[in-house]
């Protein structure tokens, strides 16, 4: 079956799909991205993805391209063409274009682009990869200092993954002034003596919309949560550490710059939010 995407208003067999190579997201990366995902046929957590974009582009003075019932609409749309029982919805909005190549932004009336497309992801609740636990390693964080911005200036966390994949390891953590920020694409949690630990929101972190949700439900089962700086010597002398995001859910982590956590495999706490995240968001998705 052929995907079906949406670009500006329209759904288009994916080989049709087009974008001017003027477009402000192709020539400036200046552009913002939600991915959402689809458990059952239905959006986990639209609303806060739908909060976070609205914040992206108000940020960065780009102009909303249409309403949020309507972006839920072509989102369901999208999932229902392309028969999405899980997997996910990736949309990105840009500047647009005003059919040239220039630093200064174009007028404030120029049009937005709006693109989305599905990626189809059978198992993707029940992961072999979960299951096993990523390994990981650490590395430095050189991104730009506005990282609660969802940009698709994406290419330092793609290199940070290749940098993974080289150690044959499967992901990065970034770590700038000492600490850890976040992962390539994911948020960072250790967990020491029952205590989940991860670092505050600020401008120097993704806000993850997985994160808001897991605290939540980790605060409702009376786990302990600490939010604050903390070293990558400390998370490898941790009892067992995860990451969050919309396309991994909760991913246990089981090694660290070559030390194993625990006993090497998936942590108990671990999995039990991923259990309590995966039950609680089929419930309320829409
Ligand atoms: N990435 N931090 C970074 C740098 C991210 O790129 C992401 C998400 C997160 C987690 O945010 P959320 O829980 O809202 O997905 C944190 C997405 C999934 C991606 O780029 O594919």
């Amino acid at each position: 079956m052929t995907r079906t995407v949406y670009v500006n208003g329209e759904y288009l067999p994916e080989s049709e799909a087009s974008i001017s190579i003027f477009d402000r997201g192709f020539l400036f990366a200046d552009a913002v991205y939600e991915v959402t995902s689809v458990l059952d046929g239905k959006l986990i957590d639209f609303e806060g993805h739908a909060v976070r974009l609205k914040r992206s582009l108000d940020e960065l003075d780009i102009v909303q391209p249409c309403s949020m019932d309507e972006l839920l609409e072509i989102h369901r749309k999208l999932v229902e063409l392309n028969g999405i029982d899980e997997g996910l919805v990736y949309l990105q909005v840009t500047r647009g274009s005003d059919g040239d190549r220039d630093f200064v932004f174009p007028a404030a009336d120029t049009k937005p682009s709006l693109v989305l497309f599905t990626q189809n992801k059978p198992g993707l609740a029940d992961s072999p990869a979960a299951q096993k636990g990523a390994k990981i390693i650490s590395i430095d964080d050189i991104r730009w200092g506005r990282r609660d911005i969802k940009t698709v200036q994406l290419l330092y966390p793609s290199m940070g993954k290749m940098m993974a994949k080289k150690a044959g390891c499967d992901d990065a953590w970034l770590v700038e002034d000492g600490y850890v920020t976040e992962g390539t694409s994911n948020n960072a949690y250790f967990v020491k003596n029952g205590k989940i630990v991860t670092r505050p929101l600020s401008n120097d972190i993704l806000h993850g919309i997985t994160r808001k949700a897991v605290l939540r439900m980790a605060a409702e089962a009376q786990m302990e949560i600490e939010e604050r700086l903390f070293t990558i010597d400390e998370a490898k002398e941790a009892d067992e550490a995860f990451t969050t995001s919309a396309s991994a859910f909760v991913m246990p982590v089981v090694e660290i710059d070559g030390v194993a956590l625990g006993d090497g495999t998936p942590g108990p706490i671990a999995k039990r939010l991923r259990e309590i995240y995966l039950d609680e968001s089929r419930k309320a998705a829409i």
